[in-house]
């Protein structure tokens, strides 16, 4: 199958990759770049997973090609580290309250609640599990249980730097001028 030449952002680096066109971004993610935090349950958009930030928006990245990511801005569960390569706030949370069961869907869960804090500063639970979508969702059965939601979403507690925006406090800034380029190969 011919291969197609694309271009995009991952985790605020450019990434410039040959693809063939049926390969899916989470494959990509996972083979291509070696960014294993982004898992794969059903591989067919249920389970949610393997859910990405596409643009800041919460994508399964089962369902997306790697060729529809061209010129885009991709986000992974690794991209939410801090600046010194600590846990971001949301992951710290987590890992305090033991938010997950086997832990398998949970880097999908955290950036399903990532992208929602994103869009609306959501701290619902039901929401999150509607964005979710998903029957793996046993995260977010034991973040019910949780007695501090606003902690987990890194809310609160946290506090905000002065002039921070709410991706700050949530976890690393995912954009950065003059990233260097990387070759998209497996490390
Ligand atoms: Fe993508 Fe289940 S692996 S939704």
């Amino acid at each position: 199958m011919t291969s197609r030449s694309i271009t995009l952002t991952v985790n605020a680096q450019r990434i410039e990759s040959e693809v063939e066109p049926r390969m899916h971004l989470g494959d990509f993610l996972r083979q291509r770049l070696g960014m294993t935090g982004t898992h794969l349950g059903c591989e067919h958009g249920v389970c949610g997973a393997c859910t990405v930030l596409v643009n800041g928006d919460a994508v399964r990245s089962c369902l997306m090609l790697a060729v529809q990511a061209d010129g885009m801005d991709v986000v992974t569960v690794e991209g939410l580290a801090l600046a010194d390569g600590s846990l971001a706030p949301i992951q710290q949370a987590f890992q305090k309250h033991h938010a997950l069961q086997c832990g398998f869907c949970t880097p999908g869960v955290v950036m399903s609640l990532y992208a929602l804090w994103m869009e609306a500063g959501c701290t619902s639970v039901e929401a999150a599990r509607a964005k979710n979508g998903g029957i793996v969702d046993t995260s977010l059965i034991t973040l019910s249980a949780s007695s501090n939601h606003s902690d987990l979403l890194g809310i609160g507690t946290k506090g905000t730097a002065a002039g921070g925006s709410r991706r700050s406090q949530m976890g690393a800034s995912v954009r950065s001028a003059g990233a260097e380029p990387i070759t998209g190969k497996l490390r």
